[in-house]
């Protein structure tokens, strides 16, 4: 169901990659709801990816940028405003990756090369994309952006590995950014911690299918889909959520206030009689 919630609102998405994406299901409710929009990624997921087929159906202009170059983004966001015809309302940043998870590098035993390649692309990018937006005015007053994060966090997920720290590290940038962003621009920036979701990103975590059928037994209302959480950013899009700002928002059917469940106490008793 559409309600019209992002009538004239211009927007940049970061990290639509394939149909499961977090952020394609985000570009697809926010034209719905009438918010016009450029898509951004890496040049590299732009030609593995199938971006052209979103852009298509949301009528919308597709702009290559590494979200680590300083100069990508400046060329984006200069992009974006001309296209759009003004300056931006939202921004989601819809970005992850680590190296050290990708060749199974254990956490005990990092690459550093791979665990700082993996912070400026999964937490920098987060900061650089905001001083760029700030630096150049370009977001418009009571204007959103959005980040996506996982509770790992707050809490130990061992699978998780270097990713665990670069969440920690994207969440207190949003708070940190959100200060001045909202205190000289009236913009606000919060962190949406979604379920474990499957997609390209998600399934490249060891154990995934442990870990997000752990998670469904354990939340009241079960995972939230990547459907549910495009949802959810669309109203943190909308001038319903206007005085929300510097929060880590949990999305994920309760799991984070869970101790434990009869669900997950079933299964363990089950083990071990
Ligand atoms: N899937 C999950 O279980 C889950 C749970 C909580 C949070 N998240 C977060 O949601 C966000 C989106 O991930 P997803 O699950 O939709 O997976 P996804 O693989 O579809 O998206 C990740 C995106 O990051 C992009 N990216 C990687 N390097 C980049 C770079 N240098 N510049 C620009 N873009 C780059 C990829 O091309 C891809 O589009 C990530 O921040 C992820 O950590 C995912």
């Amino acid at each position: 169901m559409a309600y019209n919630l992002l009538k004239g609102k211009r927007g940049i998405i970061f990290g639509a990659l394939d149909e499961k994406s977090i952020a394609w299901k985000t570009a697809e409710r926010v034209h719905e709801e009438g918010g016009t929009f450029v898509l951004t990624n890496a040049p590299i997921a732009l030609r593995m990816g199938s971006i052209n087929k979103l852009a298509e159906k949301t009528n919308s202009k597709v702009i290559p940028a590494d979200a680590t170059s300083i100069e990508d983004l400046e060329k984006l966001v200069d992009e974006a405003v001309k296209e759009l015809g003004g300056k931006i309302d939202f921004v989601l940043h819809s970005i992850g990756m680590s190296i050290n998870v990708r060749k199974g590098k254990h956490y005990t035993d990092q690459n550093y090369d791979w665990t700082a390649k993996g912070w400026d692309v999964s937490a920098g990018s987060f900061h650089k994309t905001m001083q760029v937006l700030y630096k150049k005015d370009a977001m418009n007053a009571w204007g959103s952006i959005v980040a996506l994060t996982y509770m790992a966090a707050q809490r130990v997920f061992p699978d998780y590995n270097d990713m665990a720290d670069n969440k920690a590290y994207l969440e207190s940038i949003a708070r940190s950014f959100g200060y001045f962003f909202g205190r000289d621009k009236k913009v606000r920036v919060n962190t949406i911690s979604q379920s474990p979701t499957p997609t390209t990103a998600g399934q490249g975590v060891k154990g995934f299918d442990g870990f997000i059928a752990y998670a469904e037994k354990m939340s009241p209302l079960g995972n939230a889909t990547a459907q549910e959480c495009a949802d959810y950013t669309i109203t943190m899009f909308s001038d319903l959520t206007k005085k929300v700002t510097l929060q880590n928002l949990y999305h994920d059917g309760g799991f984070s206030n869970m101790g434990v469940s009869d669900g997950v106490m079933e299964a363990f008793v089950q083990e071990n009689e």
